[in-house]
Order: C-alpha cells, then structure tokens, then sequence
C-alpha cells in the first residue's frame, strides 16, 4: 500500500506576491511586537535584535513589522523601546535590515507615538502630548505609576510630531528599510486625535469623525512623500490598549469615514487590528470583512490567526498578508513547521516573551 498523499493545507497562505518594489515570497507576516530589549536611554537595538529578526526571515516569514519605534523622546511609553529619530539609532537598525535581508526577508518600521498614555518620568520630564489634556486611566506599563497628565498639543506642537513621524520615515529609508508602517492604533497618539472620548478640541483637528483623523492623514501624507504609498501601511482599530468598552457607534460608517480619509491621501495598504479575526462586529460580518466591502487594495489581516483562518481569508481574498503575533513568538520556527505539517505550540507570555531566544 502507497503512502496516502495528503495535499498541502496553506496554498493560499504560500503564494508569493508582489507589491510595489516587496517581492514576498508568501502571505505570512509578523505582526508588529513590541519587546523591550533595546537600550534604555539610547533607543539603540543590539547584537541580539539583529539575531532575532534574522532568524524570523530565515525561518521564511516573508514581511516582518517591526516592534513599535519611537518617533521622538517625547513618545515614549516604557522602558527599552527602540527609536529611529538619532544617528545611532539610525545605525543599529541597518545591521537588522542587513540581516533580514541577507535572509531573503522584507522589514518595515513601524513608527509610533504613545501620546498620553506614559509619564513625565519617562520622556524626560515634559508633560505627555495628547489632543486634549484629558488623563487616562491604567498604569504606564512596566513602570507601574498611574498615566501622568497631558498637556494639549498646540498646532506648532501638531505640526513637530507630523515632521518626527515624517524624518523617522527619512530614517527607515537610510536604516535599509523597505518602507513603514504608520501606528494608527490601539488607543496611542493618533487614534487619540481619532476618538472623540480624548479628542475634544474645537480647531480643524477635532470634530466630526472625518475631521478628528485630520492628525492621521498629515501623519501618513508626510510619511508617503518619503516612502511611497507602496511601501506605507496604516494601522487603525477600534479598540484601544486603555479603554477596554470604546466603541464605534455605527462601526460600519465609522470604517468607510477611515477608508475615505485613507483613499483622500492615497494610501494603499491597511493592517485594520483587531483581537478576534473572525468576530462578527455588524452586518453579519467581521471587521476585515466590513473593510473589504468598501477597500479593493492590499488589506493585512491579523487577530489571533490560526494558519487555517489565515489561508481561508487569503483565499476569499478578505486579506491579502496575514500577519501572526503571539503564535509567531511561541513557535521560532512557525514557517517551517507550516510546511512539515509539525504542531504549533501555544504561546505562554511567561515562557516566550521574557527572552529573545529559547529552546524550542
Ligand atoms: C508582546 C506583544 C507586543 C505587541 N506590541 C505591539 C506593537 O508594538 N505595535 C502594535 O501595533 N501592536 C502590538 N501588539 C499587537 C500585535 O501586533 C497583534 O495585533 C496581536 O498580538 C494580535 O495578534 P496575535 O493574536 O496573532 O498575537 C503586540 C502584541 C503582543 C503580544
């Protein structure tokens, strides 16, 4: 008796693609993870991220996204996040884009302000920026003080920010980056200006919702002048890190009031996040589903994926990348045990976010 021959179950999630300058050579992605291993003071990456990220390429994970980089000192939320806004910073990352590289892999920056949600002790003593000066509530994380006081930014302080995100992008070019991804999520600086529970400003940056996300496309038409709107995604939720019950009162209309302000300046690939992948939300379908129905361009896909999901998705073309995060953490070989058909491992934040390297 032959052996029986089983087709392979993730065609879909193996099929390279194309975009832009990207020659990816699947669908999989790891989604941005913040790891808190650069070097406190400096925001500089060492020896050990470059391994990190090498070794996911090697593995065969076609885009990486960066752990979120800070864009100024001002954007900092805890300790040990990397930034892109010195020269040594600038520096240390070229020797990981080297690294993936030589790997065959792709790796954007992913650009990041915390806004209001650290503390004064954090970013050397200046008040969080925020829209409004409204508070939030939790504490900073790893650091363990309540969220300190904002200040509200004025249009010149707008306008500094716009400029950091747009010199960081500057900086991914030089730093060997394949372009950037701008961190429109999860309750940080920009879905700060996107909610109207911390934006209540009354000039041409708040408002109604089109007008609140004023902030985020300044953010992203900076970024495109300087890495193209090939090598731009934009990240976008509803949910934020701080404020577990926000809601979208009317979730559809507020996805097609995101899309037009992303199709308004050009924008071309979105990574809309989310926990739960296949949550229906409204209308019978889920987030990325209610995203497809009014965006025909490059959709990332991400919220606790399973590669099953993953290859359904690509393959009803509700996303087109899928990106991974904790099971990607949990198993450093997850491509390769993909394609032998090997168990994945659960993640445990004990075991695998403590250290960059583990046996497995
Ligand atoms: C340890 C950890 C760090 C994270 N850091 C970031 C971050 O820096 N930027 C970001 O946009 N999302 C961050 N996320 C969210 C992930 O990118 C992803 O959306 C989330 O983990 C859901 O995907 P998963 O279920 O495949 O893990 C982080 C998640 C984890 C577990």
């Amino acid at each position: 008796m032959g052996e029986m021959k089983m087709e392979f179950p993730y065609k879909s999630l193996f099929e390279p693609i194309q975009i832009g300058t990207w020659n990816l050579r699947n669908r999989i992605t790891m989604a941005p993870m913040t790891r808190c291993f650069a070097e406190d003071e400096s925001g500089v990456v060492d020896q050990d991220i470059v391994e990190y990220y090498r070794a996911k390429a090697a593995d065969g994970i076609s885009l990486i996204i960066t752990e979120g980089i800070t864009v100024s000192s001002r954007a900092k939320g805890t300790f040990n996040l990397p930034g892109l806004y010195t020269n040594d910073q600038v520096v240390s990352w070229k020797k990981v884009t080297d690294a993936v590289h030589e790997e065959g892999g792709t790796i954007i920056a992913q650009l990041w302000h915390v806004g209001r949600l650290t503390h004064r002790d954090l970013i050397g003593g200046f008040a969080p920026q925020a829209p409004s000066a409204i508070r939030a509530n939790g504490h900073v994380h790893r650091y363990g003080k309540p969220f300190d006081q904002p200040e509200a930014m004025s249009v010149v302080d707008i306008k500094k920010v716009i400029q950091s995100f747009k010199l960081c992008a500057e900086n991914a070019v030089r730093a060997g980056f394949d372009g950037v991804e701008v961190h429109g999520a999860h309750g940080y600086l920009i879905d700060q200006f996107n909610s109207d529970v911390t934006n209540t400003r009354s000039d041409i940056y708040g408002g109604s919702l089109s007008q609140r996300l004023t902030f985020m496309k300044e953010v992203l038409s900076a970024v495109i002048e300087v890495t193209g709107a090939n090598r731009t995604s934009i990240r976008f939720s509803e949910h934020k890190d701080d404020i577990k019950e926000f809601q979208w009162s009317d979730k559809e209309e507020a996805i097609k009031t995101f899309i037009e302000a992303f199709n308004e300046v050009g924008v071309k690939i979105l990574h809309p996040s989310v926990n739960q992948y296949d949550k229906v939300i409204m209308n019978e379908r889920t987030f990325h589903q209610l995203v497809r129905k009014h965006w025909d361009g490059l959709i990332i896909g991400v919220g606790n994926l399973n590669p099953e999901l993953a290859d359904n998705a690509i393959k009803e073309n509700t996303i087109n990348l899928a990106a991974f995060g904790r099971l990607i953490l949990a198993n450093p070989n997850f491509v390769y045990k993909l394609k032998k058909g090997i168990k994945l491992e659960s993640y445990d934040s004990k075991k695998h976010l403590s250290k960059l390297f583990y046996n497995s």
